[in-house]
């Protein structure tokens, strides 16, 4: 197998711990990593003032993959890390497409979001007039270009077109947001032409939220904007086995610099050092890495390895984030 660079961020909380659990099964898989870690995060910042030094996002560019953990600590202000180190990798690395799988055998859940992940309300665009008096003004523009729209639903007919159902569903609010719900629906429309064997359906967000409650069984991929996508895969995580259990690619298609794999989920400063933290979100994470790395093979006995894990791990209620990993390690 070639080996692979790969940066580890582990960050901050459960994300280191999640994130050794993460490489241990990927090397028990076959995988030949050659890991840099790299010091990002809460601990950093409170350190140093450093968030993303220009040296270590030159550096990051040349890897093949970067794996992070979680970042972020109560003691660090809202958007600081967010928006300084997440959403700094995100657009600088152009990862345009946020995917996040969603499976839950027991409840026959399998289906993928593909969310927009450099537009959108995400981009800063705003700012405020007369701040603190009585009359402050504040805008958050949610930025939309035909571009960006049309690269992020590609991929999702792509993909939908690579799986068994080759249904293709568009999540928006055109009925209020008439300007960029129209682009979106527009652009949709013209690339379905392109697509004869993928079906499509519509649905408004505030619906998707009840059906992916009721009836997630209708979709098998969902495309949808940053925001919404956001806060539609909290959703379809909770009700597809918990957050412990989303993973995400961060995800550059293009191929023109590295992309980026983590857990949805964030530090929980709380549980840190308990060994309580859940690795198979991590784990996931790995698996798509090596995935779109190439490496199917071993992708493929990750998620086998998993699947097979949950299957049998309500007998195996409490084991610690280590015995996670060691299990499916086992299982490889
Ligand atoms: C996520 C997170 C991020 C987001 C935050 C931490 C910037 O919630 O990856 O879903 O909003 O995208
Ligand atoms: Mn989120």
């Amino acid at each position: 197998m070639t080996s692979y660079r790969i940066a580890v961020l582990g960050g901050d909380g459960i994300g280191p711990e999640v994130i050794a659990e993460a490489l241990k099964v990927c090397r028990a898989a076959g995988a030949e990593l050659d890991t840099v870690d790299y010091d990002l995060g809460a601990r950093r910042y409170l350190s140093s003032g450093e968030v993303l030094p220009d040296s270590v996002l030159d550096e990051l560019r040349r890897v093949d993959a970067i794996l992070l953990g979680a970042v972020g600590s109560p003691a660090v202000p809202p958007g600081v890390l967010e928006r300084g180190l997440l959403l700094k990798l995100r657009f600088e690395l152009d990862l345009y497409i946020n995917l996040r799988p969603f499976q839950s055998s027991a409840r026959g859940v399998d289906l993928a979001v593909v969310r927009e992940n450099t537009e959108g309300s995400y981009t800063g665009e705003g700012g405020f007039l007369r701040r603190g008096t009585p009359h402050e003004v504040a805008t958050q523009g949610s930025v939309n270009t035909r571009f960006g729209v049309e690269r992020c639903i590609r991929f999702a007919f792509d993909l939908a077109r690579s799986r068994d159902r080759h249904h293709l569903t568009l999540v928006h609010k055109t009925n209020v947001l008439t300007f960029s719900g129209d682009l979106w629906q527009r652009t949709f429309d013209q690339v379905a032409a392109e697509y004869p064997d993928v079906t499509t359906a519509y649905n408004h967000v505030d619906a998707a939220c009840i059906y992916l409650v009721e009836s997630p069984l209708r979709y098998d991929v969902i495309v949808t904007d940053n925001l919404f996508g956001d806060i539609l895969t909290d959703l379809a995580g909770a009700v597809s086995g918990g957050i412990g259990l989303a993973a995400s690619a961060n995800l550059n298609p293009a191929r023109t610099g590295p992309s980026l794999f983590e857990p949805v989920h964030g530090s929980a400063p709380d549980i840190a050092g308990t060994g309580r933290a859940n690795p198979l979100a991590a784990i996931i994470s790995a698996s798509m890495m090596l995935e779109f790395l190439g490496e199917t093979g071993a992708a493929d006995r990750i998620t086998k390895a998993v699947s097979d894990y949950r299957q049998q791990s309500h007998t195996e209620v409490g084991a610690s984030t280590s015995q996670i990993g060691d299990a499916i390690a086992e299982r490889v």
